[in-house]
């Protein structure tokens, strides 16, 4: 072929776009392709609950399924799981959405945040977001043809992200701010005073802001502030939740996001190009949740505080510090006494004791000196989990 042939070039250049090549895969991932290769392995590390989904929900969609409902809906979602959604959201944050423009039923909250990036960003456009945090936010925003900027976050503020340090990163550039708490990988929560601060932020310098409210039901002892709901903030605000952590759903595949009008509307231009519609069974299944998933979600969370408890416990009496956790499922320990880096820890743990963590790198530089410990699992394997760590930390920190 000769030298300046059409596709010569090609020879020279790499196959998948740099985009692409930009982003690591996930960190959480790597971690679980090794420990499918062991046996014996505790894992404190997917964050996804340890129960199947409450029955009378399975129960739905298996009815549904008998009855023939295995058809494509409307590209926003079900009418009627629209409706339920709004209703839901008036009930529980005093907000109002129409379900005809301002809710869209998206493939989780995984596919929402890809939805409102694409729908949104122009290249170079800046995204304004804490570090440590859950490994979709950068990736999504790079995906997308902009640009993350981290906000470093710090056990000694509870890794709350500070209305200041938001704003000393606004530039011309910057278009949204991408928060949500209860958080992932930390646990942290934020209160209303300092959302409002955020919110004051957003308005000053016409920015959106996209909250992740995955895990708003998982809150123990304190409250959950809808950021949407801040004065001035519904219409920039972009809403995302789901229903796979609140009513352990994971592998449904199911979530929402609920925004004005024109921003939805760029959402389902995208979502009907490209995923058409979320399966039927799943928007049946998610229906039956919100009509009567009350009570499951409660046992949960009760649940999820006792197992809290003993692993905030555990962590702190094995000398790897850990701040308290108000929300989601996750504890997020300090293991910088034993002199190892997050990574080196998390395998030798892994290799060593058996337990799988995640460390705290897979969710940005901050997350250095610390490890993701979701505590989802069963009280019994949380306890031999702290006997193993307690054995391992124990043996590095003589060695230091
Ligand atoms: C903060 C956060 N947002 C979104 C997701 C994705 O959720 P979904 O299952 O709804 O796609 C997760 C999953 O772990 C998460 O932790």
């Amino acid at each position: 072929m000769p030298a300046n042939s059409p596709g010569q070039h090609r020879k020279q250049q790499s196959l998948i776009s740099q985009r692409v090549n930009q982003i690591p895969p996930s960190g959480i991932r790597r971690f679980f392709d090794l420990l499918a290769s062991m046996e014996g392995v505790i894992s404190l590390g997917i964050g996804e609950p340890d129960c199947a989904t409450p029955w009378h929900i399975r129960e739905a969609a298996i009815y549904a399924m008998e009855k023939g409902y295995t058809m494509y809906t409307s590209n926003l979602g079900m009418p009627e799981l629209r409706q339920e959604l709004s209703r839901y959201l008036k009930d529980k944050c005093n907000i109002v959405y129409d379900p005809n423009g301002e809710i869209l039923i998206t493939v989780g909250v995984s596919e929402a945040l890809d939805l409102v990036m694409r729908g949104l960003l122009e290249p170079g456009d800046e995204v304004i977001m804490p570090d440590p945090c859950y490994v979709s936010y950068p990736a999504c925003v790079i995906l997308a043809g902009g640009v993350p900027v981290m906000v470093p976050t710090t056990q000694e503020d509870n890794f709350e992200i500070s209305a200041t340090d938001i704003e000393a990163r606004v530039t011309n550039k910057t278009k949204i701010i991408l928060i949500g708490y209860p958080a992932n990988p930390t646990g942290a929560v934020i209160g209303k005073e300092k959302l409002t601060q955020i919110a004051e932020v957003a308005q000053r310098y016409q920015l959106l802001v996209i909250y992740d409210e995955i895990y708003a039901k998982l809150v123990y002892g304190v409250e959950h502030t809808c950021f949407a709901t801040l004065p001035g903030m519904k219409e920039r605000t972009i809403l995302l939740s789901g229903f796979s952590k609140a009513y352990a759903m994971t592998g449904w595949r199911i979530g929402y996001a609920a925004a004005n009008r024109e921003i939805i509307a760029a959402m389902t231009k995208i979502h009907q190009y490209t995923l058409l519609c979320v399966p039927i069974m799943a928007q049946v299944a998610a229906i039956e949740a919100l009509k009567s998933g009350e009570a499951s979600t409660t046992e949960m969370v009760n649940e999820y505080n006792r197992r809290r408890r003993v692993m905030v416990k555990g962590l702190n009496d094995i000398g790897l510090p850990c701040f308290e956790p108000r929300g989601a499922f996750y504890a997020f320990p300090s293991i910088k006494g034993t002199g190892m880096t997050s990574e080196e820890f998390s395998e030798r743990l892994l290799i060593e004791e058996k337990v799988a963590v995640v460390p705290g790198t897979a969710f940005g530089k901050c997350g250095e000196g610390y490890v993701r410990c979701c505590y989802a699992t069963s009280l019994a394997d949380i306890e031999e989990a702290l006997s193993r760590m307690k054995r391992f930390a124990d043996k590095y920190k003589k060695k230091g």
